[in-house]
């Protein structure tokens, strides 16, 4: 019996969270109605409140938070004026200290051991330090334009973002100038599910500890779409004046054909064609080069001490040859070349792996090599090469979806020594390193680092160790 009115309300208690970080209540309705889990967005543990029912949705009853009747604890007044909106930092109103008991137990209960857990290693900076934002363009049935974030619980609808305090304050500068150049002109959003439009999303990157900018503005490759020549000069116009010319700006091009892999072209419209990020590690500075999509960690300050915390793990084991596979544009690779004789770095992207080789150059390190490729695919014809060494030390930092089966494979018959995990996604991480346990590795030690304040995201390293 699910029957629901729209818009009931009921004083509910939130007891856990959501695995997206929403609250979660039991709403216990008079019998003989069952109980429901309901999941209220920008509510923590432990607050009392009345919410108002909400339509189910993909298998989900969701909540809307009308009032706290009783504060949680660890409750405490959010920054951002959008909070109450905004998807993206759905632990804005929790202190940061139980954000990261939060995170602690969710890592503790992913590996089913708290003793391997060490004390999560937080952030000084919890707001501006985001290095790397997307900004969705969306416009509704009659017309109204939105440029921002998606709304919380109901995605993929977006609002306007006036403001964001996760990045500097430029990113809402350029944000909202383009908003403006969009608003003069006749140009739509994107409509994925017509392909209609022209308008995507719009990506700011910046090199924090350089303070150089990019802009991409990703858009259409229908050319029914393409902007013209004027309309690009005015959104030159547009970005130079709200943040100077020095800021490199890009438009990307997304080619999709029905059953095809979607094509990528970039066009430089103004300003340098990369920007350069430096990493203050512990054996001294590091610079790279970044291109519009090559992958950068998106918090430089927690990479640094991501980074020095994941080799400190490796040091003690005197590497000398290791691979780095999803290695990026080498930032790992290269700051493991100052203790190892040689590392191999594999990376799909190939304007990451650009990036690599001349990142080796501009830092003057000569025992780093780069392939391209898949990692799986790569491995399987390295390994066929008659003057292939094994590596004695192997780390991997995959995307969200974790190691693929070709991955798992090939580290079972490299069989390094040791194998530094690093993962954004500690659920798939959890799987592979069970995997690997099956192998003969033993898990060591788990390090949660949190990149990511005020959200439900977790970096975290497994170091694990072969047997004999
Ligand atoms: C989480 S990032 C890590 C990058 C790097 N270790 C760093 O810290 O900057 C994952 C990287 O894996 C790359 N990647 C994704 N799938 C891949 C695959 N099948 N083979 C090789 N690289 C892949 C992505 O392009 C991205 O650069």
């Amino acid at each position: 019996m699910e029957t629901v009115t729209e818009n009931e309300t009921a004083s509910l208690t939130i007891q856990d969270f959501t695995p997206k970080g929403y609250g979660l209540a039991v709403w216990p309705r008079e019998a003989p109605l069952p109980a429901l889990k309901v999941e209220i967005a920008h509510t923590v543990r432990g607050d009392r409140i009345v919410a108002a029912m909400r339509k189910k949705m993909r298998g989900v009853r969701k909540g809307r938070l009308l009032e706290i009747l009783q504060p949680a604890a660890c409750r405490v007044p959010a920054v951002c004026a959008h909070a109450q909106v905004c998807g993206g930092c759905c632990w804005q109103q929790m202190s940061y200290a139980a954000q990261l008991a939060e995170k602690q137990k969710r890592v503790c209960d992913t590996f089913a051991n708290d003793a391997l857990v060490k004390p999560i290693i937080g952030a000084e900076k919890i707001f501006g330090y985001r290095n790397k934002m997307e900004f969705t363009f969306s416009e509704n049935r009659g017309g109204m334009r939105y440029l921002g974030l998606m709304i919380a619980q109901a995605e993929p609808y977006v609002f306007n973002v006036e403001e964001c305090h996760l990045a500097s304050p430029w990113f809402t500068s350029v944000l909202h100038a383009v908003k403006k150049w969009w608003e003069d002109t006749a140009v739509c959003a994107y409509h994925p599910h017509r392909d209609v439009g022209a308008l995507r999303y719009l990506t700011l990157r910046e090199a924090v500890r350089t303070g150089q900018k990019m802009a991409i503005l990703n858009v259409s490759g229908n050319p029914e779409y393409a902007l013209t020549r004027s309309q690009l000069d005015l959104l030159v116009q547009a970005v130079q004046g709200a943040v100077g010319k020095e800021i490199s700006l890009f438009l990307r091009i997304h080619q999709t054909k029905k059953g095809k892999p979607t094509q990528f072209f970039e066009m430089h419209l103004c300003g340098p064609d990369h920007i350069v990020e430096e990493l203050h590690l512990s054996g001294g500075p590091l610079a790279f080069k970044i291109s519009p999509i090559s992958f950068f960690q998106p918090n430089t300050w927690q990479a640094e001490k991501l980074y020095d915390t994941a080799l400190s793990m490796l040091q003690p084991f005197q590497p000398q040859r290791i691979f780095d596979l999803y290695c990026g544009t080498g930032t790992l690779s290269m700051a493991a070349s100052r203790f190892a004789k040689e590392v191999v770095g594999i990376e799909l992207s190939p304007e990451a792996v650009l990036d690599a080789k001349e990142n080796a150059q501009r830092n003057q390190i000569r025992n780093c090599n780069f392939h391209q490729g898949d990692v799986g695919k790569v491995l399987t014809s390295l390994m066929k090469e008659s003057s292939f060494v094994r590596p004695d030390a192997v780390i991997v930092d995959p995307p969200r979806a974790g190691l693929d089966a070709l991955a798992i494979e090939h580290l079972k018959t490299l069989s390094p020594k040791v194998i530094l995990y690093v993962s954004c996604n500690p659920l798939t991480q959890a799987e592979n390193v069970q995997q690997l346990q099956a192998f003969g590795y033993d898990v060591k030690c788990l390090q949660p680092v949190d990149q990511f304040p005020h959200t439900y995201h977790i970096e975290n390293i497994a170091l694990l160790v072969r047997r004999s």
